[in-house]
């Protein structure tokens, strides 16, 4: 019998230009984020539409607390070994804190390398109108940017918290306002996080570009979550815009004290798993 062949087969590349499309005739985008070969592969091979290669990297494989730490040098690495594991999906990665803020020509040179030397086909860049000319040089050599609106986990140590943003109306209106203006600057989505569903909804309606929601309610264009607080292996927090598709790190855990039980008990290995 044949076997069913991988979602990335049987389905055309995503591009940038595709997500535009997909919110042209109201299908949702679906992301996830992903730091490795391995579940990029898997990832991409679920149909999925986009795989960040998001600077979460910092808390959910290095362990700090922020994302603030994270080097250009590690998002380059990490993209680089996301980007050989897809074929379908478009491989977006983080401007890490610090690689884009400086000026614009370092940020444009530090955007370069993500897509020539990491392969990666679009970056993501924190921030609203203040970083619109920014993107728009970036843009400007043709580099696509994804914007990321609200909560941006970068400006922690600014917000102090990471609770809900844009809840006072001068907050929303600046989300409002900075929308429009990475628009303007040519970004082909933006991401919202953690902001209120009514605000993002709004949001997505008054943009042409695809508004990808994380916190941010069913209105949006699109859904993006950290693909290890998903897999229910990241749970230093679990905030409630987190649903869990699966309990990996607790299936990890008993496979990891069945084998150390074995090994002491001498049950491993057997004869059969000896030469
Ligand atoms: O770094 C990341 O994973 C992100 C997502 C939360 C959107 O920016």
């Amino acid at each position: 019998m044949p076997t069913k062949p991988k979602a990335s087969a049987v389905t055309k590349k995503v591009t940038t230009r595709s997500l535009v499309q997909m919110k042209q005739r109201g299908e949702k985008i679906a992301a996830l984020t992903a730091y490795d070969f391995l579940t990029a592969q898997l990832v991409d091979e679920s149909g999925i539409d986009v795989v960040l290669v998001g600077d979460s990297a910092g808390m959910v494989i290095q362990g700090h607390e922020t994302t603030v730490r994270v080097t250009l040098e590690q998002m380059l690495y990490h993209t680089e070994v996301v980007s050989r594991g897809v074929e379908r999906a478009l491989v977006v990665a983080d401007m890490p804190f610090m690689s884009f803020q400086v000026n614009a020509d370092e940020a444009l040179r530090n955007a370069g390398r993500m897509i020539k030397e990491a392969g990666a086909e679009a970056v993501k860049l924190e921030g609203g109108a203040a970083i619109a000319k920014t993107i728009e040089k970036i843009v400007g050599v043709g580099i696509p940017v994804m914007g990321h609106l609200g909560l941006t986990p970068q400006s922690i140590h600014r917000f102090g918290t990471y609770q809900v943003r844009a809840t006072e109306p001068e907050e929303a209106d600046e989300v409002r306002r900075d929308a429009k203006a990475l628009e303007a600057a040519g970004v082909f989505a933006i991401v919202i996080e953690k902001v209120p569903a009514a605000l993002a909804a709004e949001v997505s309606k008054s943009v042409s570009v695809p508004v990808i929601g994380i916190g941010a309610g069913a209105g949006c264009d699109g859904q993006i979550l950290v693909t290890h607080d998903m897999l229910g292996l990241y749970t230093r927090f679990h905030p409630r815009f987190v649903r869990r598709y699966a309990e990996l790190g607790k299936a990890m855990q008993d496979a990891f004290e069945h084998y150390v039980r074995d090994v002491k008990a001498t049950e491993f290995p057997s004869k059969a798993e000896s030469y």
